[in-house]
């Protein structure tokens, strides 16, 4: 059985992963807008991701006797100045996830929720890699600069790693 309050900073945590996948899902419609293929395809990817972590949440609470609460979303911004801009609100976002994973495992060792800290983990791990693939993106845009954003775009799926969802 889960603590009640391992069980409400986990529904709070698939609010946030909901939100992350809106948000990316609202960043790659507008990219597909301004004509980036390559970059509104990532994102698309990425909203899947974020949808599947999600997910993973739902299935874990209820699997330990929680109540999963399905949550409504804000609706998130649509317009995301241009491609620099852009990738920076994804790290930004990405280290705020990354925090609020972080008090996920702080709840679970003040409630000697070993089960879940131990759960947890993939997450932990998972948003290491996800910050990591984000700067490595905004290295790549800096190095190309506004001149090579057609070749940034024609690239950026490639930069995707092997068994990372894609929205294909
Ligand atoms: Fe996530
Ligand atoms: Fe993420």
């Amino acid at each position: 059985m889960l603590p009640k309050k391992v069980e409400e900073i986990l529904n709070l945590q698939i609010e946030r992963e909901d939100y992350s996948s809106q948000l990316y899902l609202s960043m790659a419609s507008w990219a597909e807008n301004k004509g980036f293929e390559g970059v509104s395809n990532w994102l698309y990817a990425q909203a899947e991701e974020e949808r599947v972590h999600m997910l993973k949440l739902v299935k874990y609470v209820n699997e330990r006797d929680g109540i999963a609460i399905i949550p409504g979303i804000d609706t998130p911004p649509s317009d995301f100045g241009d491609v620099f801009e852009a990738f920076d609100a994804v790290l930004k976002h990405e280290r705020f996830i990354s925090g609020s994973i972080n008090d996920i495992v702080a709840v679970c060792i003040a409630e000697n929720d070993y089960t879940t800290q131990n759960w947890i983990q993939w997450f932990v791990t998972e948003q290491i890699e996800e910050e990591a693939s984000v700067k490595a993106i905004i290295d790549k845009l800096n190095l190309l600069g506004k001149q090579n954003l057609y070749m940034f775009d024609r690239d950026i799926m490639s930069m995707r790693g092997e068994g990372e969802a894609s929205a294909e």
